[in-house]
């Protein structure tokens, strides 16, 4: 029985009569038109292009636990679907149950990002892949273990050939083909695209609409979570201090002041389900994170953003029924085709 298994696992690879293999399929990424604005401008390398055996190769290693030293933890444990790909704890925590020091994050359209982490230190999804295998507070592993443990696997050997066109398992190809696959996480289909950019007036409710009126007028959010994607990639000082972690950001990577408290202005997009908020998930619920901009920014914190000046002093002053107005627009960009996309869920 498992001799006639590999069998057809040869034959798989094998070249069928008289047609010649022509290597990995090309796959074309689907997202509406209007989400390529003009300062939006898909980030893929040349050297990485998207397949479909690629990204179905990226789909098993983002759920595999053989990643991790003990085989408990895969990429998904911190990242999972129903949570919009982060995780509803405060810190994640390590293999070893010791917790990190900063909020796990979303990965929502990534395909279009060039700065990952809250500081900001990896400039591609590739080399975002390659930390968390060896992070002691994270998975606990070596690149060679589990080069090694990829390369005995019955299946691997034979998805790296297909999904790179040439035998081989190394860890340069296990990032690639993760990276391939988190450039699919596509989410343009919230309440809230359908009703700005469907045409469809019924998809938001009268409070919703309300929200999003403050959300791109008097409450100054879109000026950096800026639409279509809610964020306009770049590394920001929105006056939160270091929290307990003393977490200084973007300063931890260059060295330098003026970077300190500057974290990545993350995607509002599912911000419903990704709970608890900031870096360090210092705010529980979304009427929290309001109150911080309404009620808390403080004109002298380092490096403060300019635009953040419109909350100095409570500068922008929002009663009960506009906060909560807020709030209910942010719930609106929720897409549950997103969180149950079965294309983006464990293979295994
Ligand atoms: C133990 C939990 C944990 C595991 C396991 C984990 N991550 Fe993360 N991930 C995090 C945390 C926490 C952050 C933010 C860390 C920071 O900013 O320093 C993060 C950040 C990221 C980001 C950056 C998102 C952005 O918008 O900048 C991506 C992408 C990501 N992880 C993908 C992965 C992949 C791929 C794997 C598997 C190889 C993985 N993670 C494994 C917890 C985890
Ligand atoms: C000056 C730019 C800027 C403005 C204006 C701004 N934000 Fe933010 N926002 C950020 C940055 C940067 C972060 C990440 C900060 C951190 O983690 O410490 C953030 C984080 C958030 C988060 C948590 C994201 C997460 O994944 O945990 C929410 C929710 C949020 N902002 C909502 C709003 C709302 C609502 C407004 C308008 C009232 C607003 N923001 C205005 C830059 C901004």
């Amino acid at each position: 029985m498992i001799g006639l298994y590999s069998c057809q696992r040869d034959n798989d690879l094998a070249e069928p009569a008289g047609q010649a293999w022509n290597g990995p399929t090309p796959y074309q990424l689907v997202f509406p038109s209007w989400a390529t604005a003009p300062m939006h401008v898909l980030a893929i390398p040349e050297d990485n292009p998207l397949t479909v055996e690629g990204i179905a190769l990226g789909r098993k290693l983002f759920y595999e636990k053989a990643l991790s030293n003990d085989y408990s933890m895969s990429c998904a444990t911190c990242h999972q679907q129903e949570f919009a790909f982060t995780d509803p704890r405060t810190v994640s925590l390590g293999t070893d149950g010791s917790p990190g020091r900063r909020n796990s994050m979303a990965v929502i359209n990534p395909a279009w990002d060039q700065q990952f982490f809250w500081d900001g230190r990896a400039a591609s999804l590739e080399a975002q892949a390659l930390g968390p295998v060896a992070n002691m507070i994270e998975m606990r592993n070596t690149w060679p273990e589990v080069e090694s443990r990829l390369a005995a696997h019955p299946d691997y050997p034979l998805l790296f050939e297909h999904a790179f066109g040439s035998p081989g398992v190394d860890s340069m190809r296990v990032v690639k083909a993760i990276a391939q696959f988190e450039r699919t996480f596509i989410s343009f289909n919230s309440r809230f695209d359908r009703y700005e950019y469907g045409g469809d007036n019924t998809a938001l409710s009268p409070q919703e609409i309300i929200g999003r009126d403050l959300f791109f007028g008097e409450s100054h959010c879109n000026d950096c979570h800026a639409a279509p994607f809610f964020s306009d990639n770049t590394m920001t000082s929105i006056g939160t201090d270091g929290g307990s972690a003393n977490d200084h950001g973007m300063e931890e990577v260059t060295g330098l002041h003026p970077d300190a408290f500057k974290f990545k202005t993350n995607t509002l997009r599912n911000i419903g389900v990704t709970a608890p908020y900031m870096h360090d998930g210092r705010h529980e619920t979304l009427e929290q994170v309001v109150a911080f901009y309404l009620d808390s920014v403080e004109a002298d914190a380092p490096n403060i953003s300019q635009h953040m000046a419109p909350y100095f002093n409570g500068g922008v002053a929002l009663d009960a029924d506009q906060r909560a107005a807020l709030v209910a627009f942010m719930l609106a960009l929720t897409d549950t085709e997103f969180l149950n996309n079965p294309a983006l869920s464990d293979p295994n």
